[in-house]
Protein backbone atom coordinates (compact mmCIF):
# COMPACT_ATOMS: atom_id res chain seq x y z
CA UNK A 1 0.00 0.00 0.00
CA UNK A 2 1.16 3.40 -0.69
CA UNK A 3 0.10 6.23 1.43
CA UNK A 4 -2.08 5.31 3.88
CA UNK A 5 -5.94 5.40 3.00
CA UNK A 6 -8.19 7.06 5.17
CA UNK A 7 -10.73 4.83 6.71
CA UNK A 8 -14.16 5.44 8.88
CA UNK A 9 -15.46 2.91 11.32
CA UNK A 10 -19.15 3.53 11.67
CA UNK A 11 -19.53 2.02 14.90
CA UNK A 12 -16.94 0.82 17.93
CA UNK A 13 -15.22 -2.32 17.48
CA UNK A 14 -13.73 -4.72 19.54
CA UNK A 15 -10.04 -2.82 20.97
CA UNK A 16 -7.81 -5.27 19.49
CA UNK A 17 -9.00 -4.66 16.21
CA UNK A 18 -9.85 -1.13 16.26
CA UNK A 19 -5.47 -0.81 17.02
CA UNK A 20 -4.81 -2.70 14.36
CA UNK A 21 -6.66 -0.40 12.06
CA UNK A 22 -5.36 2.49 13.73
CA UNK A 23 -1.68 0.92 13.29
CA UNK A 24 -1.80 0.49 9.46
CA UNK A 25 -4.63 2.74 8.58
CA UNK A 26 -5.67 6.70 8.77
CA UNK A 27 -8.42 5.86 10.52
CA UNK A 28 -11.22 7.87 12.35
CA UNK A 29 -13.22 5.89 14.75
CA UNK A 30 -16.82 7.39 15.91
CA UNK A 31 -16.39 7.39 19.52
CA UNK A 32 -20.09 8.02 20.37
CA UNK A 33 -20.69 4.86 19.12
CA UNK A 34 -24.08 6.24 17.67
CA UNK A 35 -25.79 5.37 14.17
CA UNK A 36 -24.81 7.86 11.65
CA UNK A 37 -27.54 9.85 9.68
CA UNK A 38 -27.69 9.95 5.99
CA UNK A 39 -26.09 13.57 5.92
CA UNK A 40 -23.31 12.41 7.98
CA UNK A 41 -22.72 9.90 5.14
CA UNK A 42 -23.02 11.99 2.31
CA UNK A 43 -20.02 14.18 4.00
CA UNK A 44 -17.94 10.92 4.35
CA UNK A 45 -18.36 9.42 1.22
CA UNK A 46 -16.70 13.07 -0.23
CA UNK A 47 -13.68 12.34 2.50
CA UNK A 48 -12.74 8.77 2.81
CA UNK A 49 -11.26 6.48 0.43
CA UNK A 50 -13.22 3.34 2.63
CA UNK A 51 -15.91 3.33 4.71
CA UNK A 52 -16.12 0.37 7.16
CA UNK A 53 -20.33 -0.01 7.90
CA UNK A 54 -22.22 -2.66 9.60
CA UNK A 55 -26.21 -3.50 9.52
CA UNK A 56 -27.34 -0.17 11.64
CA UNK A 57 -26.25 2.16 9.00
CA UNK A 58 -28.85 2.09 6.32
CA UNK A 59 -26.59 3.30 2.82
CA UNK A 60 -29.89 3.56 0.95
CA UNK A 61 -30.25 6.08 -1.81
CA UNK A 62 -30.54 9.14 0.42
CA UNK A 63 -27.16 8.31 2.25
CA UNK A 64 -25.79 7.50 -1.10
CA UNK A 65 -27.11 10.39 -2.74
CA UNK A 66 -23.44 12.24 -4.09
CA UNK A 67 -21.92 12.71 -7.04
CA UNK A 68 -18.52 11.45 -7.75
CA UNK A 69 -17.46 10.22 -4.09
CA UNK A 70 -13.82 9.91 -2.98
CA UNK A 71 -15.09 6.46 -1.37
CA UNK A 72 -14.12 3.39 -2.96
CA UNK A 73 -14.79 0.67 -0.81
CA UNK A 74 -17.77 -0.09 1.50
CA UNK A 75 -16.01 -2.93 3.50
CA UNK A 76 -19.11 -3.96 5.59
CA UNK A 77 -18.25 -6.14 9.30
CA UNK A 78 -21.36 -7.82 9.14
CA UNK A 79 -22.44 -11.03 6.43
CA UNK A 80 -25.73 -9.21 5.77
CA UNK A 81 -25.63 -6.73 2.98
CA UNK A 82 -29.26 -5.85 2.66
CA UNK A 83 -28.34 -2.22 4.17
CA UNK A 84 -26.88 -1.27 1.52
CA UNK A 85 -27.90 -0.32 -1.97
CA UNK A 86 -25.68 -1.98 -4.21
CA UNK A 87 -27.10 -1.11 -7.23
CA UNK A 88 -25.90 2.61 -6.39
CA UNK A 89 -23.07 1.77 -5.16
CA UNK A 90 -22.02 0.12 -8.50
CA UNK A 91 -22.80 3.46 -10.09
CA UNK A 92 -20.70 5.00 -7.79
CA UNK A 93 -17.72 2.42 -8.60
CA UNK A 94 -17.67 1.59 -5.53
CA UNK A 95 -16.90 -2.02 -4.34
CA UNK A 96 -18.81 -3.85 -1.51
CA UNK A 97 -17.64 -6.57 0.92
CA UNK A 98 -18.57 -8.03 3.75
CA UNK A 99 -17.56 -11.15 6.35
CA UNK A 100 -19.26 -14.61 5.66
CA UNK A 101 -17.49 -17.85 7.64
CA UNK A 102 -16.33 -16.18 10.99
CA UNK A 103 -19.97 -15.70 12.31
CA UNK A 104 -21.85 -18.57 11.70
CA UNK A 105 -21.09 -20.77 14.43
CA UNK A 106 -22.01 -18.49 16.55
CA UNK A 107 -24.73 -17.24 14.53
CA UNK A 108 -26.27 -21.34 15.21
CA UNK A 109 -25.58 -21.62 18.32
CA UNK A 110 -27.92 -18.12 18.78
CA UNK A 111 -30.34 -20.07 16.37
CA UNK A 112 -30.36 -23.49 18.94
CA UNK A 113 -30.42 -20.83 22.19
CA UNK A 114 -33.82 -19.75 20.81
CA UNK A 115 -35.00 -22.56 19.45
CA UNK A 116 -34.49 -24.72 22.91
CA UNK A 117 -35.43 -21.94 25.13
CA UNK A 118 -39.43 -21.12 23.37
CA UNK A 119 -39.75 -25.12 23.02
CA UNK A 120 -39.06 -25.26 26.77
CA UNK A 121 -40.49 -22.32 27.94
CA UNK A 122 -37.07 -20.75 29.22
CA UNK A 123 -38.67 -17.46 29.15
CA UNK A 124 -41.76 -17.82 30.70
CA UNK A 125 -39.97 -19.92 33.70
CA UNK A 126 -37.56 -17.12 33.99
CA UNK A 127 -40.03 -14.17 34.47
CA UNK A 128 -41.82 -16.06 36.74
CA UNK A 129 -38.84 -17.05 38.78
CA UNK A 130 -37.73 -13.54 39.15
CA UNK A 131 -41.30 -12.09 39.36
CA UNK A 132 -41.56 -14.34 42.82
CA UNK A 133 -44.39 -16.12 41.42
CA UNK A 134 -42.37 -20.24 41.62
CA UNK A 135 -44.84 -22.01 43.92
CA UNK A 136 -42.91 -24.85 43.34
CA UNK A 137 -42.16 -28.39 41.17
CA UNK A 138 -45.13 -29.77 39.82
CA UNK A 139 -45.88 -32.32 37.06
CA UNK A 140 -48.26 -29.78 35.19
CA UNK A 141 -46.02 -26.39 35.91
CA UNK A 142 -44.60 -25.15 32.46
CA UNK A 143 -44.57 -28.14 30.77
CA UNK A 144 -42.69 -27.55 27.04
CA UNK A 145 -42.04 -29.57 23.68
CA UNK A 146 -39.43 -32.00 23.16
CA UNK A 147 -36.87 -31.31 20.76
CA UNK A 148 -34.65 -34.35 20.64
CA UNK A 149 -35.98 -36.34 17.48
CA UNK A 150 -38.42 -33.82 16.22
CA UNK A 151 -38.29 -32.28 12.93
CA UNK A 152 -36.66 -29.07 11.87
CA UNK A 153 -37.18 -27.29 8.53
CA UNK A 154 -34.43 -24.76 7.53
CA UNK A 155 -35.08 -22.02 4.73
CA UNK A 156 -31.67 -21.27 3.50
CA UNK A 157 -28.87 -23.62 3.25
CA UNK A 158 -25.73 -21.52 3.36
CA UNK A 159 -23.38 -21.51 5.66
CA UNK A 160 -25.38 -20.99 8.71
CA UNK A 161 -28.15 -23.20 7.60
CA UNK A 162 -25.64 -25.94 7.59
CA UNK A 163 -24.34 -24.96 10.95
CA UNK A 164 -27.57 -25.02 12.38
CA UNK A 165 -28.19 -28.37 10.67
CA UNK A 166 -25.11 -30.01 12.05
CA UNK A 167 -26.17 -28.72 15.73
CA UNK A 168 -29.56 -30.15 15.24
CA UNK A 169 -28.84 -33.48 13.71
CA UNK A 170 -25.68 -34.65 14.84
CA UNK A 171 -26.36 -33.15 18.87
CA UNK A 172 -30.04 -33.40 19.58
CA UNK A 173 -30.94 -36.37 16.52
CA UNK A 174 -33.28 -33.67 15.03
CA UNK A 175 -34.39 -34.88 10.91
CA UNK A 176 -33.87 -31.91 8.50
CA UNK A 177 -35.78 -30.61 6.02
CA UNK A 178 -33.95 -28.25 3.71
CA UNK A 179 -35.90 -25.12 1.53
CA UNK A 180 -33.16 -23.61 -0.39
CA UNK A 181 -33.05 -21.24 -3.67
CA UNK A 182 -30.59 -23.66 -5.45
CA UNK A 183 -29.95 -27.63 -5.53
CA UNK A 184 -27.83 -28.78 -3.02
CA UNK A 185 -24.88 -31.34 -3.21
CA UNK A 186 -26.05 -34.66 -2.47
CA UNK A 187 -23.10 -35.20 0.07
CA UNK A 188 -23.78 -31.74 2.00
CA UNK A 189 -27.67 -32.98 2.35
CA UNK A 190 -26.19 -36.51 3.33
CA UNK A 191 -23.63 -34.76 5.70
CA UNK A 192 -26.99 -33.73 8.19
CA UNK A 193 -29.37 -36.49 7.30
CA UNK A 194 -30.91 -33.99 5.36
CA UNK A 195 -33.88 -34.04 2.85
CA UNK A 196 -34.56 -31.03 -0.03
CA UNK A 197 -37.70 -29.98 -0.84
CA UNK A 198 -38.49 -27.34 -3.47
CA UNK A 199 -40.98 -24.48 -2.26
CA UNK A 200 -41.28 -23.29 1.42
CA UNK A 201 -45.07 -24.38 1.01
CA UNK A 202 -43.36 -28.33 0.89
CA UNK A 203 -41.70 -27.42 3.89
CA UNK A 204 -44.01 -26.00 6.06
CA UNK A 205 -46.12 -28.73 7.22
CA UNK A 206 -43.77 -31.33 8.29
CA UNK A 207 -41.72 -29.09 10.74
CA UNK A 208 -42.09 -29.26 14.51
CA UNK A 209 -39.43 -26.31 13.82
CA UNK A 210 -38.76 -23.83 11.14
CA UNK A 211 -35.40 -21.81 11.19
CA UNK A 212 -34.62 -18.95 8.72
CA UNK A 213 -31.49 -18.55 7.41
CA UNK A 214 -31.64 -16.74 4.13
CA UNK A 215 -30.88 -13.13 3.37
CA UNK A 216 -33.05 -10.04 4.12
CA UNK A 217 -33.39 -7.51 1.21
CA UNK A 218 -36.13 -6.51 -0.29
CA UNK A 219 -36.25 -9.81 -2.29
CA UNK A 220 -37.01 -11.66 0.81
CA UNK A 221 -39.48 -9.26 2.59
CA UNK A 222 -42.35 -10.87 4.26
CA UNK A 223 -41.52 -14.49 2.97
CA UNK A 224 -43.19 -15.94 5.93
CA UNK A 225 -46.71 -14.39 5.95
CA UNK A 226 -50.16 -14.82 7.11
CA UNK A 227 -50.81 -17.65 4.32
CA UNK A 228 -47.15 -19.54 4.94
CA UNK A 229 -48.05 -19.16 8.91
CA UNK A 230 -50.97 -21.17 8.65
CA UNK A 231 -49.38 -23.82 6.79
CA UNK A 232 -47.17 -24.62 9.60
CA UNK A 233 -48.71 -26.93 12.61
CA UNK A 234 -50.32 -25.85 15.01
CA UNK A 235 -47.50 -26.89 17.60
CA UNK A 236 -44.32 -25.71 15.39
CA UNK A 237 -42.14 -23.31 16.39
CA UNK A 238 -40.73 -20.02 14.20
CA UNK A 239 -37.20 -19.31 14.80
CA UNK A 240 -35.56 -15.95 13.07
CA UNK A 241 -31.35 -15.12 13.11
CA UNK A 242 -31.82 -13.64 9.71
CA UNK A 243 -33.24 -10.34 9.27
CA UNK A 244 -36.31 -9.08 10.51
CA UNK A 245 -38.03 -8.38 7.73
CA UNK A 246 -38.23 -12.15 6.08
CA UNK A 247 -41.25 -12.72 8.58
CA UNK A 248 -44.80 -10.50 8.60
CA UNK A 249 -44.46 -9.31 11.82
CA UNK A 250 -48.29 -8.20 12.03
CA UNK A 251 -49.17 -11.95 10.75
CA UNK A 252 -46.58 -13.22 13.11
CA UNK A 253 -48.34 -11.45 16.09
CA UNK A 254 -51.82 -13.01 14.91
CA UNK A 255 -50.14 -16.33 14.66
CA UNK A 256 -48.57 -16.33 18.19
CA UNK A 257 -51.69 -14.69 19.82
CA UNK A 258 -54.84 -16.67 18.32
CA UNK A 259 -52.28 -20.38 19.09
CA UNK A 260 -51.80 -20.63 15.03
CA UNK A 261 -48.45 -21.51 15.77
CA UNK A 262 -46.67 -23.09 18.93
CA UNK A 263 -44.43 -19.90 19.58
CA UNK A 264 -41.31 -18.31 18.15
CA UNK A 265 -37.87 -17.22 18.85
CA UNK A 266 -36.66 -13.71 17.63
CA UNK A 267 -33.36 -12.72 17.43
CA UNK A 268 -33.95 -9.87 14.48
CA UNK A 269 -36.75 -7.40 13.76
CA UNK A 270 -37.83 -5.22 11.12
CA UNK A 271 -37.27 -2.21 11.91
CA UNK A 272 -34.88 -2.65 14.93
CA UNK A 273 -34.03 -2.07 17.49
CA UNK A 274 -37.89 -0.41 17.59
CA UNK A 275 -39.70 -3.59 18.43
CA UNK A 276 -43.56 -4.18 18.01
CA UNK A 277 -44.88 -3.13 21.11
CA UNK A 278 -47.62 -6.22 20.04
CA UNK A 279 -45.10 -8.45 20.10
CA UNK A 280 -43.96 -7.53 24.19
CA UNK A 281 -47.42 -9.10 24.72
CA UNK A 282 -46.85 -12.34 23.43
CA UNK A 283 -45.69 -15.22 26.40
CA UNK A 284 -44.90 -17.99 23.66
CA UNK A 285 -42.12 -15.81 22.39
CA UNK A 286 -38.44 -15.40 22.74
CA UNK A 287 -36.59 -12.27 22.34
CA UNK A 288 -33.12 -11.33 21.54
CA UNK A 289 -31.40 -7.88 21.14
CA UNK A 290 -29.87 -9.36 17.60
CA UNK A 291 -26.79 -11.61 19.43
CA UNK A 292 -26.33 -13.66 16.43
CA UNK A 293 -22.66 -13.06 16.43
CA UNK A 294 -22.33 -11.50 19.80
CA UNK A 295 -18.76 -13.44 21.48
CA UNK A 296 -15.99 -12.01 21.74
CA UNK A 297 -14.32 -14.29 19.56
CA UNK A 298 -16.03 -13.86 16.59
CA UNK A 299 -16.33 -9.57 17.00
CA UNK A 300 -12.86 -9.90 16.68
CA UNK A 301 -12.92 -12.31 13.61
CA UNK A 302 -15.06 -9.95 12.29
CA UNK A 303 -13.03 -7.41 12.44
CA UNK A 304 -9.80 -9.00 11.15
CA UNK A 305 -11.81 -10.22 8.11
CA UNK A 306 -12.89 -6.43 7.68
CA UNK A 307 -9.08 -5.13 7.89
CA UNK A 308 -8.05 -8.41 5.18
CA UNK A 309 -10.64 -7.14 2.60
CA UNK A 310 -9.22 -3.44 3.18
CA UNK A 311 -5.76 -4.80 3.03
CA UNK A 312 -6.31 -6.84 -0.28
CA UNK A 313 -8.62 -4.30 -1.72
CA UNK A 314 -5.80 -0.72 -1.53
CA UNK A 315 -2.70 -3.77 -2.19
CA UNK A 316 -4.52 -4.87 -5.83
CA UNK A 317 -8.00 -4.32 -5.93
CA UNK A 318 -8.97 -7.83 -5.04
CA UNK A 319 -10.52 -8.20 -1.77
CA UNK A 320 -11.49 -11.83 -0.20
CA UNK A 321 -14.76 -11.22 0.20
CA UNK A 322 -16.02 -9.03 -2.21
CA UNK A 323 -19.68 -8.84 -2.69
CA UNK A 324 -19.62 -6.56 -5.87
C1 LIG B 1 -24.49 -9.90 10.17
O1 LIG B 1 -23.29 -10.21 10.16
O2 LIG B 1 -25.11 -9.63 9.16
C2 LIG B 1 -25.16 -9.91 11.49
O3 LIG B 1 -26.51 -9.77 11.47
C3 LIG B 1 -24.48 -9.02 12.47
O4 LIG B 1 -23.85 -9.99 13.22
Amino acid sequence: MPAKPNVLVTRRWPAAVEARLAENFNAEFNKADTPMSHADFREALKKYDAILPTVTDKLDAEALDVSRPKTELLANYGVGFGHIDLNLAKTHGITVTNTPDVLSDCTADIAMTLLLMVARRAGEGERELRAGQWTGWRPTHLVGTRVSGATLGIIGFGRIGQAMARRAHHGFGMKIIVQNRSKVAPEVLAAYGATQVDTIEELLPHCDFVSLHCPGGKANKHLINGQRLGLMKQDAFLINTARGEVIDEHALIQALSFDMIGGAGLDVFDGEPRIAPDLMQCDNLVMLPHLGSATRATREAMGFRVLDNLEAFFKDGNPIDKVQ
